[in-house]
């Protein structure tokens, strides 16, 4: 089986702090697991776009996307989306559709977001959209986790989630990082189960 692919953007870090537990949810099921991220793109107005990553984790390649058995794709909330680095990663990936590299494989869905009502989930279904038009199966976070009743800030049936309340340094609450552990483990048992 390949490696179970983490995928993320982040800006501040919070959507990385999310994708090291999903990791590491899939590793303690004795899965392997690859994270990567996107480089930024510009704005038209102050960003230029990264060709190389200065820091931190690789970029993703289309060879990653090939030979994973699964991906967690996440991404901060912008004004209710995903963010562009990550919708304009997805829109080089028709070659990958059309010779169907992920049809049948799983998938979930991650996000960080400032505020509480801010739009956590229609950005985690905003992301569910390119996985779904790439034939993927996606996976939920059941409420069968204890701690989809006890927090307080993130965490949805539709995936794992942080809520910084404005707060860029903020870490996970114990909550939050549980759901990520829990979808990490979920997604690589499915993914194990494919085969
Ligand atoms: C352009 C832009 C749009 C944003 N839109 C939203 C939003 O719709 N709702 C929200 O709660 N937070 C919004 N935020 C805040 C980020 O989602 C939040 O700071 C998130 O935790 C950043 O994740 P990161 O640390 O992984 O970069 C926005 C931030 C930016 C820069």
């Amino acid at each position: 089986m390949g490696p179970v692919l983490v995928l993320y953007y982040s800006l501040h870090g919070s959507t990385r702090l999310l994708a090291n537990k999903i990791a590491q949810g899939i590793e303690a099921e004795g899965a392997d697991a690859i994270i990567r991220t996107v480089p930024k793109v510009s704005d038209g107005f102050s960003e230029k776009p990264e060709t190389i990553p200065t820091e931190g984790d690789m970029y993703v390649t289309h060879e990653d996307i090939k030979h994973c058995s699964g991906i967690a794709l996440g991404s901060p909330t912008r004004f209710g989306n995903m963010s562009a680095a990550m919708k304009y990663f997805w829109d080089s990936t028709a070659p990958l559709w059309l010779s169907g590299e992920l049809n049948g494989k799983p998938g979930c869905v991650f996000t960080s977001s400032s505020s509480l009502h801010g739009g956590q989930e229609s950005t985690l279904l905003s992301m569910m959209f390119p996985l779904i038009h790439h034939g993927m199966l996606i996976v939920s976070l059941p409420y069968s986790v204890p701690q989809l009743h006890t927090t307080r800030s993130g965490g949805t049936p539709y995936g794992p989630s942080h809520v910084s309340f404005g707060n860029n340094e903020a870490t996970l609450s114990d909550d939050e990082s549980a759901l990520a552990i829990a979808m990490g483990k979920r997604l690589a048992i499915t993914a194990k189960k494919l085969g």
